[in-house]
């Protein structure tokens, strides 16, 4: 018993040992996905900032609006993927209600998706007016995730 008893400290401190560095690996992983999903929306930000640059500032730029809103389709269609990995470790905006409403995360994702699409669509056609009107409607799929998903500012 006296014996077993001297072991304890050593066993922990073994298991104490292999169990920290693992956990630093983890955290660090997870500070990457944090940041991959960062960038992603970073992007997504870039983007529609250019969009809304090119309809403010009547910029000579119109053409460009169809692959921008082809470029916030397609990353929108990343969002899912990129947010798999539960984690709000660090610094994040990201709200643990992701991962409670999954479904309803991944809808918002979706709606992004197809407005973005109609934005490429009406973006071809020209017509300021219907371009505008839909980039405004992109921009409430974009609210329509950040109001329930992230942390308000
Ligand atoms: C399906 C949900 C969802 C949609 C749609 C969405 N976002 Fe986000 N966005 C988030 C979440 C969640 C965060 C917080 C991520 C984090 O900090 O880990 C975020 C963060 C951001 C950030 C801050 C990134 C940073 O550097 O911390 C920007 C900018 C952004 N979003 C722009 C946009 C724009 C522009 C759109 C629309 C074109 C959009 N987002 C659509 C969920 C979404």
């Amino acid at each position: 018993m006296a014996n077993r008893k001297h072991k304890g400290p050593g066993l922990a401190l073994l298991c104490l040992l292999l169990i920290l560095p693992a956990a630093a690996a983890v955290s660090q992983e997870d500070g990457l996905y944090v940041q991959y999903r960062q960038m992603l929306m970073r992007a997504q930000g870039a983007n529609m900032g250019m969009i809304g640059a090119v309809l403010a500032g009547q910029l000579p730029y119109k053409s460009h609006i169809v692959a921008q809103a082809n470029i916030l389709k397609q990353n929108a269609g990343l969002i899912p993927d990129a947010f798999k990995k539960e984690t709000t470790a660090g610094k994040t905006g990201a709200l643990p209600e992701i991962w409670k409403n999954w479904k309803e995360f991944t809808a918002a994702a979706l709606a992004l998706e197809k407005e973005s699409a109609k934005l490429a669509k009406v973006a071809q056609s020209g017509d300021p007016a219907a371009i505008l009107a839909q980039t405004q409607k992109v921009g409430a799929a974009c609210g329509g995730c950040h109001k329930p998903f992230r942390q308000a500012k």
